[in-house]
């Protein structure tokens, strides 16, 4: 019997109009655009200004974008995952509103949540359906509404987050392309460096909780960094070896986008070359669950039937991995 792979046959985007560059937040907290391309490599990010709409809404878009391109009826999908770290509401999943949304009424639907590493263990989630034998196609999108737990008036956080979402399809293959290894970790000694004190069940929402900003997210850069460079270029060589793959083999590492130096140092580390690293952290920022799929989409174009893909990513949690794909078709 042929072994059945999870291959991604199709990719879509969302990205909001507002762009907020660095010179606005030069207005807003002390920061200049000098300092923030220097540190972080990033010059603008993407943000959702409609009012009354929350990460479903970049999700929903992303997915239409993804059905249009392929011309796939959505009631053929059997499973909708929406990795996100601000989902709509606590309660009521944004995944099941979302697939509801954009007609998918065959599929179930829910949502996965692992920081800055939700895309990736969606990835990993999607292709164990596929592998199964028990689905055929698997809708996975990463949105995140960042500006929604961001304090304006942290100019340590609050120049690295943006908006948008990315979504791509998972199908069987039958020639051996996909997923192909994964790597996938998490470490709760590192939950206080990155996360948002209240609003969950140790700290409800209270007078107190809002007065004293403890609804959005607070992170030790300095520590973050540390872990997020060492695992994650420790990961992605680990991949490689444990798959016999030189340099030379890899086609792409497509990278979560949280800070340029974090991705030069996992390129440099593999000894790939950086025009072999898909980077777009300079328009968008981190948009947490989005980086992997809005990479994919900003460079599907160059992609070819049967490039060996890296992924790897490390957020809060902390969570981290590496995932080895061989890419499924030609998409001119
Ligand atoms: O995606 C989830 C995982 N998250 C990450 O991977 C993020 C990892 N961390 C980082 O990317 C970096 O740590 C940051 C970009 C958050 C910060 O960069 P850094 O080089 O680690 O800066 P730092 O926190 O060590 O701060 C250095 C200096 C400090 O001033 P002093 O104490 O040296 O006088 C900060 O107060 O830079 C100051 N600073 C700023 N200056 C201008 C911090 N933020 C800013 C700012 N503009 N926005």
């Amino acid at each position: 019997m042929t072994k059945i792979t999870a291959a991604i046959t199709a990719v879509g985007a969302y990205i909001p109009e507002y762009v907020l560059t660095n010179k606005i937040l030069e207005t807003m907290v002390d920061t200049n655009d000098e300092w923030i391309t220097t540190r972080t490599g990033i010059k603008e990010r993407r943000i959702l200004k409609k009012e009354g709409a929350g990460t479903s809404y970049l999700a929903i878009k992303a997915a239409k974008n993804l059905l249009a391109k392929k011309n796939l009826d959505p009631k053929e999908i059997d499973l909708v995952i929406v990795a996100t770290a601000t989902p709509d509401m606590p309660v009521a999943s944004t995944a099941v509103y979302t697939a509801t949304k954009i007609g998918a009424t065959n599929a179930f639907a829910f949502d996965l949540q692992a920081a800055c590493s939700s895309f990736l263990y969606g990835m990993s989630t999607a292709a164990s359906y596929i592998q199964s034998g028990r689905y055929k196609k698997v809708l996975l999108i990463g949105a995140d509404k960042m500006s929604s737990i961001v304090d304006y008036t942290d100019r340590s956080t609050c120049i690295i987050f943006g908006d948008g979402a990315g979504a791509i399809l998972f199908e069987p293959n039958e020639e051996g392309l996909g997923l192909q290894d994964e790597y996938l970790r998490s470490d709760g000694n590192g939950r206080d460096f990155l996360k948002i004190d209240a609003g969950g069940s140790i700290l409800p929402a209270s007078e107190e909780t809002v007065k004293n900003k403890q609804h959005t997210v607070i992170q030790d850069g300095k520590t973050v960094f540390k872990f997020a460079v060492s695992k994650m270029a420790d990961i992605s060589a680990k991949i490689m070896e444990d798959n016999n793959l030189t340099n030379e083999d890899v086609q792409w590492l497509v990278p979560h986008q949280a800070n340029k130096r974090i991705i030069d140092a996992t390129a440099r580390r593999m000894g790939v070359d950086e025009s072999k690293v898909m980077v777009n952290i300079q328009r968008y920022g981190n948009t947490t669950s989005g980086t992997l799929p809005l990479c994919l989409h900003d460079y599907e174009k160059q992609l070819k039937k049967g490039d060996n893909l890296i992924f790897a990513a490390f957020g809060g949690g902390f969570t981290w991995g590496a995932i080895y794909l061989k890419w499924a078709y030609n998409s001119n």
